[in-house]
């Protein structure tokens, strides 16, 4: 079987060693716009070019003759990359532009869930104005404002962290209007989780939940990143959730996949990301994203027991309700070693030496190859992921090779410490106990 992998980050390198272990030896293609070591390893062969260039991946994936591809990033689902395949006779586990629009125009994705009534929606309005925007700001009182397009993880403001008040929160919602339209949604208090499915047109796979860690620096404080590291606990609840939050969840994502159904005819293929908040009135939906999450997909994919081979068959023949997709009952701890100053100053072009590791798994991210050996861009750089059975041993597993990751690099070392996870639950209890 020739499966081609579009993307050339930690999530695609988790993508790929996910496949390469399968038992029935497919033979693996990448397309990445950087040669990430750890991808071009496991290849047979690759193509070094962007990922949204719609006409070299088709090109390559024909003269490869590809059978099923899987699309990592966020940025080639928006310019309709699986349409394209698909139309050249390719079989693509991965969301058509009609549904994935569900991540990359969040005006269009609240509106599809008021509209077809799916739980977990936040109040919320779009705009393409400052004066009724104005009003509705004052109206909630604390709010989330969010450019409708996709940016990377850097454009959502939330009162509280990066809005001091009302008033930059109107500033800020009325800068964005020029690239388009804002939508304005209350702020919700708790915790957030992500779930992830395999999801064939019809029929869901859940996988365990994970939380990630979105500030750069230690205690959640500093800026927002692409994602400092995340973990799992063994089993597929984390340890501030209950079974009835983790329940709903799935309800949530299966009604938005029939709907996505009914509403724009098309059949969404591939992984559905969703974010939660876990709130006093339970999981509400942060947002949906089309693909995998970078890093989370280290962690599930480190655990997924089952051929993914035969996972991505199920996906594009719509047959996933036939096939038991098992992930073992292990706890994960995945964290990203990124380049100092990231994400504001971020260094760029050192030299990343791999030292002992230990039992860790190792996904290269955001790096490029230069003479046999691994230099930083700028974004995070590599990830390590600890798998045991309880948190804190991944725990100690992962940071035991960060230790030994040698650049000039910054990481979390709170990220899955027994304190922070405390933490978590502390501030669920607070909240389910609130009036
Ligand atoms: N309605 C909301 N209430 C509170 N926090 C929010 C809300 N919407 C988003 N956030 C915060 O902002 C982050 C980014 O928002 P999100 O909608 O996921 O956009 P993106 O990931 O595309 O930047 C979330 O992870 C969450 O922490
Ligand atoms: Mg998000």
């Amino acid at each position: 079987m020739n499966i081609l992998v579009v993307g050339g980050g930690g999530r695609e390198h988790a993508i790929t060693a996910a496949l390469a272990r399968s038992r029935k030896d497919p033979s693996l293609f990448a397309v990445m716009s950087k040669k990430n070591p750890g991808i071009a390893e496991l290849c047979e062969d690759f193509l070094l070019a962007k990922e949204t260039d719609v006409e070299k991946v088709v090109g390559f994936a024909v003269r490869k003759n590809i059978e099923i591809a899987v699309i990592g990033p966020e940025a080639p689902l928006s310019v309709g990359l699986a349409d394209a395949l698909e139309d050249a006779g390719i079989s693509v586990a991965a969301p058509k532009k009609a549904v994935a629009q569900i991540e990359f125009n969040k005006g269009w994705a609240r509106n599809f869930m008021k509209d077809n009534g799916i739980a977990g929606c936040p109040r919320f309005e779009v705009f393409t104005e400052r004066g009724p925007m104005d009003s509705f700001i004052d109206e909630l009182g604390d709010v989330a404002v969010k450019p409708a397009g996709l940016t990377g993880g850097k454009g959502v403001k939330v009162m509280g962290d990066q809005l001091p008040d009302l008033d930059a929160a109107k500033e800020y919602a009325a800068s964005l209007l020029a690239t388009g339209s804002v939508v304005v949604e209350e702020n919700l208090k708790g915790e957030e989780f992500t779930l992830q499915a395999f999801v064939d047109g019809e029929h869901l796979a859940f996988m365990p939940t994970v939380q990630d860690h979105k500030r750069a620096f230690e205690g959640d404080l500093g800026p927002n990143t692409g994602g400092m590291g995340s973990y799992n606990d063994a089993g597929e609840i984390l340890p501030f959730l209950v079974e009835e939050d983790v329940s709903q969840a799935k309800q949530i994502m299966l009604d938005t996949i029939r709907a996505l159904r009914r509403v724009t005819g098309v059949g969404y293929r591939g992984a559905l990301y969703g974010q939660f908040m876990i709130t006093r009135a339970g999981p509400k939906v942060i947002e949906f994203n089309a693909r995998f999450g970078d890093p989370e997909a280290m962690n599930v994919l480190s655990l997924l027991e089952t051929d993914y081979t035969d996972v991505l068959s199920a996906i594009v023949t719509g047959t996933l309700d036939k096939l038991d997709v098992k992930f073992s009952r292990k706890a994960t701890v995945c964290k990203y070693a990124v380049p100092a100053g990231y994400p504001d100053a971020p260094t760029s072009d050192r030299e990343v030496t791999v030292g002992d590791i230990g039992d860790a798994l190792l996904f290269y991210s955001s790096v490029y190859e230069s003479d046999g050996k691994v230099y930083t861009t700028g974004s995070r750089a590599v990830a390590v992921v600890g798998v045991a059975d309880t948190i804190a041993e991944a725990e100690k597993i992962a940071q035991h090779a960060l230790d030994n990751l040698k650049g000039d690099l910054h990481s979390r070392r709170d990220i899955g410490t027994a304190g922070l996870i405390q933490r978590r639950i502390d501030h669920m209890r607070t909240i389910r106990n609130m009036q």
